[in-house]
C-alpha cells in the first residue's frame, strides 16, 4: 500500500506516489499479462483480437480504473463498504466484486502454482531434454497429485502476506523483481526475434484479420481488458481508498494502464515469434508459456539459459503473488468489514473455500473429476469471471457514477477540486454514463449467446 510521506518534503510524496503506483500494477500486472494474454490472442486468431483489446484498454479500461478509483478516494472504503456508503441499495455491485474474486481465487493458485513448479522443474534439469518439455506439461498438469501440491504452496504465500497484511517482504520483492521480469522479457524477445521465421509471429499478433472477429472475439478482447487491469471487482475501488487526496488520479490511472499493456504486449511479442519458429500451433492454450519460454531456454543452453529461465519464473511467481493477494484481500476486507471476523478468521476461512474450488479446477485439466456443459471447472471459472462478472461490474460501477453520484462530486474528485486540469473530463464522464454501460451490455449479451450457440 501507499507509504507514508511527509508534506515538508516534495521526495517524499513523489515517492509514496510512486509506491502506490507500484502497488496497483502489481495488481495489474500478473498471469493476466505474461501467461493469459498470449495463449488468448493465439485462440482468438491474433491481430484483429490484439488491436480489439487495445481499444477497450484505452476507452473502456482506462476510463474504468479511473472510475474506480475515484469511488474508492471519495468514499475511502472498500468494495462493498464504497457503494454501500452512498446507498444501500448499490452494495450489491461490491457483492459481486468480492464473489468474482472468490471465482479467480478458484483457479488463479492453479496457475500460481504451475510457475513455481516450473521453478524448481527448471532446477532439476528440465532443460536438458528440450524434446520432451512439451510433453513433460502436459504430463504434469493431468498429474492428480502434483499440481494440487504446488498449488497449495501457492496459497500458502498467499495466506502468509496477507495475514500479515500488505506490506514488507512481498512488495520489496516486487520492486525488484518486476523491473527484472521485464527486463527477462524483452531479451526473450530478443532472442525469439532473432530464430528463424519469427516475423510470421509478429505478423500474426499486429496484422489485424478483421474477417476472424466474431462476437466471441470481441467479448474476449473485453474480459482480457478487464482481467488483466483488475477491473470490475473492486480491487482497484480498495487500491484507490488509499489514495492521498492531492495525487494525480487521471496520470495515476495512466501510468497503471500503460505499464500493464506494456508488459502484456513485450510477453505477446516474447511468445509468438519462438512459436511460429518452432513451429508450434498459437492456439496452444493455457500451456503456451510453460512450454515456449523453457524451450527457448533450453536452446539458448548453458548456465546463462538455465539462469534466466529461473529468474523467469521466479519473476512469473512473485507477478502472480502480488495479484493474487490483492484478489484475496478483496474477499478477506469484506469478511471482516462485514461479517465481523477477524482477520485470521477471515484468511483461513477464504482461502479454504478457494482451496476447494482450486482442486476441481486442477483436476478438471486432467480430464478427472465432474465436468459441466462438456467443459472443465477451470474453464467454467474462467468464462465466468473473465468474460462475464468483470466486465457486468465494470458496467456496474459506471452506471453507479454516471447516474448515481453528482457530477460535480466527481469533476471535484478528479481535479482534487480543480487544481488538476483534466480537459477530457466531459469526454470522460460520457463515456462512463452512456457509451460504456451500453457497449458492455451489446458485447457481453452478444458474446454469451455466441457461447450457448
Ligand atoms: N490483473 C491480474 C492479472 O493480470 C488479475 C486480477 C484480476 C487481479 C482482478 C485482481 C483483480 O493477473
Amino acid at each position: 500500500m501507499a507509504t507514508t510521506n511527509t508534506t515538508t518534503q516534495p521526495r517524499d510524496s513523489w515517492g509514496s506516489k510512486l509506491g502506490f503506483v507500484m502497488a496497483a500494477a502489481g495488481s495489474a500486472v500478473g498471469l493476466g499479462n505474461i501467461w493469459k494474454f498470449p495463449y488468448t490472442a493465439g485462440e482468438s486468431g491474433g491481430g484483429a483480437f490484439v488491436a480489439i483489446y487495445l481499444l477497450f484498454v484505452i476507452v473502456i479500461g482506462f476510463s474504468v480504473m479511473l472510475t474506480e478509483f475515484a469511488v474508492g478516494r471519495k468514499t475511502g472504503l472498500s468494495a462493498v463498504g464504497a457503494f454501500k456508503s452512498t446507498d444501500r441499495r448499490w452494495s450489491f455491485v461490491g457483492v459481486i466484486g468480492v464473489v468474482s474474486g472468490l471465482l479467480i481465487m478458484g483457479f488463479y493458485p492453479v496457475v500460481g502454482g504451475w510457475a513455481i513448479a516450473y521453478i524448481y522443474k527448471i532446477a532439476t534439469g528440465l532443460l536438458s531434454t528440450p524434446e520432451a518439455i512439451g510433453d513433460s506439461f502436459g504430463g504434469f498438469i493431468s498429474n492428480p497429485i502434483q499440481p494440487l501440491f504446488w498449488m497449495g504452496l501457492y496459497l500458502v504465500f498467499n495466506i502468509l502476506v496477507v495475514i500479515k497484511g500488505i506490506s514488507g517482504g512481498i512488495e520489496k520483492a516486487g520492486k525488484i523483481l518486476m523491473p527484472l521480469l521485464f527486463a527477462i522479457l524483452i531479451l526473450v524477445a530478443v532472442k525469439g526475434l532473432s530464430l528463424p521465421g519469427a516475423t510470421a509471429g509478429l505478423e500474426f499478433l499486429f496484422k489485424p484479420d478483421f474477417s476472424k472477429v466474431d462476437s466471441t472475439v470481441v467479448l474476449a478482447a473485453l474480459g482480457q481488458a478487464f482481467f488483466s487491469l483488475s477491473l470490475g471487482m473492486g480491487c482497484m475501488i480498495t487500491y484507490g481508498s488509499y489514495l492521498k487526496k492531492k495525487e494525480n488520479l487521471v496520470q495515476t490511472t495512466a501510468m497503471v494502464t500503460a505499464m500493464d499493456t506494456a508488459v502484456a504486449i513485450l510477453a505477446g511479442v516474447a511468445m509468438f515469434p519462438a512459436m511460429f519458429a518452432f513451429s508450434m500451433e498459437p492456439a496452444a492454450g493455457p500451456g503456451l508459456i510453460f512450454v515456449v519460454v523453457p524451450q527457448l531456454f533450453a536452446e539458448m543452453g548453458g548456465i546463462v539459459g538455465l539462469l534466466l529461465a529461473l529468474l523467469f519464473f521466479i519473476g512469473l511467481s512473485v507477478a502472480a503473488l502480488t495479484s493474487s493477494v490483492s484478489l484475496l484481500e478483496v474477499v478477506v476486507s469484506y469478511l471482516i468489514d462485514e461479517k465481523g471476523m477477524k482477520r485470521s478468521t477471515a484468511v483461513f476461512s477464504a482461502s479454504a473455500l478457494m482451496a476447494f474450488l482450486c482442486v476441481f479446477a486442477s483436476l478438471s485439466l486432467g480430464g478427472l473429476g465432474p465436468t459441466l456443459f462438456e467443459t472443465g471447472a477451470f474453464d467454467i471459472f474462467d468464462l465466468l469471471t473473465d468474460k462475464i462478472f468483470l466486465a457486468v461490474g465494470g458496467m456496474l460501477v459506471c452506471i453507479f457514477a454516471g447516474w448515481r453520484l453528482n457530477r460535480s462530486e466527481l469533476e471535484k474528485e478528479i481535479t482534487n477540486d480543480g487544481e488538476i486540469k483534466f480537459p477530457l473530463f466531459g469526454l470522460w464522464y460520457n463515456l462512463v454514463k452512456y457509451v460504456i454501460p451500453f457497449a458492455i451490455a451489446i458485447v457481453a449479451i452478444a458474446g454469451v449467446k455466441a457461447g450457448f450457440d
